[in-house]
């Protein structure tokens, strides 16, 4: 039996479904904070998982969760799947999950079908990849890669006013249990499957999205400082008001990034007001940028523009900008494309070849593997929304594609 043929559907979604329940919120959605309570139960059923086909559990600093499938060859390189196990505060049930599933699945499928493979698999749940309690995403595979150290990020503060490093020791040692790992090492290759989280593989009635790479995208944090006054008694025309000149701001940067094709994607999606009440006049308007551009030329020369645009469009207030997240256009290896493509030939299923429009955290392994991904279609293109949904046959069909290609990789 091939690995391909040993996928189970039902398991796979039955899994899946047993994850949604930590964390469930109306809508069908999920709220799983990285590195909290719900996300450790959900690493724990995962670990028990792979604890049943004897996989070997280790942990890394930055709590990078790894399970491995040994290979017949102790010394080769290992193959590495996998993706993670936080959500947005408003997520879907698919949108990472699916990719340690289905890692998990097809390392399940090859112990069933009694394959054995030259190089180890693992399968990796990456932390915080969506940078929801704690700004940016990615953490996890960033230190990982040694793009940036994870102490870098220990004062960043959740909603809560809980530190990234604080969460992250609290998590540390209640998974001091499992064996440490060193961060990072090259992989023979690195292979990510995922919801395709727009339209273009239901549009096209297509099983499989072979992804060419992943547009680049920049984070930035805006502060801007007024001053609180009286909203009965302070006049108009003396105030330092951030919310107007927050609009200004915002407007200006729209004409910055208006693009007639849509290419390039700008978004404001989190404002926070000080102090916050109806009858003040703010004294201070924290607003975050996410600006995204398949080419990296445009994309630093758009992102470069942004402090001038916000401090020639302020009328009576100060700004601070910051990045504070930076992933450019990425291309994926042909080798691991090309055996994406041909597994789902292998495997019966239409495939079609697509960028990305998301980040993942396939974006930071590319130094270090020849790397790639794998899309299943998204149901009317949603993601980021409780309403996310792929079937259970979409899902198992990514699934045998990833086994297949696993296979390949690691022979
Ligand atoms: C990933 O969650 C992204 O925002 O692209
Ligand atoms: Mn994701
Ligand atoms: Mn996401």
């Amino acid at each position: 039996m091939s690995a391909a043929a040993a996928v189970s559907q039902s398991r796979q979604w039955d899994r899946l479904m047993t994850l949604v329940r930590l964390g469930a919120i109306p809508g069908d959605g999920v709220n799983r904070p990285c590195l909290s309570p719900l996300d450790r139960e959900a690493r724990r059923l995962v670990i028990a998982w792979a604890q049943e086909i004897g996989a070997e559990v280790s942990i890394d600093e930055a709590a990078n969760l790894f399970l491995r499938r040994a290979g017949t060859d102790p010394d080769a390189a290992p193959v590495l799947t996998g993706s993670h196990m936080d959500s947005q505060p408003e997520g879907g049930r698919f949108d990472g999950i699916y990719g340690v599933i289905a890692g998990l699945e097809a390392i399940t499928a090859l112990h069933d079908a009694g394959i054995t493979t030259r190089r180890p698999i693992e399968v990796v749940a990456w932390t915080n990849e969506e940078g929801g309690r704690f700004a940016p995403g990615c953490m996890g595979s960033m230190a990982w890669a040694g793009h940036t150290p994870i102490t870098a990020w220990a004062d960043v503060r959740d909603p809560a006013g809980i530190t990234f490093g604080a969460a992250l020791d609290e998590h540390l040692a209640a998974e001091a249990d499992l064996p440490r790992r060193p961060l990072g090492y090259r992989p023979h290759a690195y292979l990510e499957a995922h919801i395709e989280q727009g339209p273009v593989l239901e549009a096209a009635d297509i099983e499989i999205g072979v992804v060419t790479g992943i547009q680049g995208s920049r984070w930035f944090s805006v502060t801007i400082t007024g001053a609180s006054a009286h909203a009965g008694t302070a006049p108009v025309g003396t105030r330092q008001d951030p919310v107007q000149d927050m609009l200004r701001a915002i407007t200006a940067l729209n004409e910055l990034t208006a693009d007639p094709t849509d290419t390039l994607r700008f978004t404001v999606g989190r404002i926070d007001v000080l102090p916050n009440t109806s009858n003040t006049v703010a004294s201070q308007v924290r607003f975050s940028i996410d600006i995204r551009h398949p080419d990296g030329a445009i994309l630093r020369a758009k992102g470069d523009a942004i402090a001038s645009t916000i401090a020639a469009a302020l009328k009576t207030c100060r700004a601070e900008v910051k990045e504070h997240f930076n992933a450019m256009p990425v291309g994926f290896a042909a080798e691991v494309v090309e055996t994406v493509a041909a597994a789902a030939a292998a495997c019966g299923h239409s495939a079609l070849r697509l960028p990305s429009g998301a980040f993942h955290d396939a974006q930071f392994v590319v130094p270090l593997a020849p790397t790639g991904m794998l899309f299943v279609p998204s149901r009317a293109g949603i993601s980021h929304n409780p309403a996310e949904y792929t079937s259970p046959e979409q899902l198992a069909a990514g699934t045998r594609v990833l086994a297949e290609s696993l296979a390949r990789l690691a022979s």
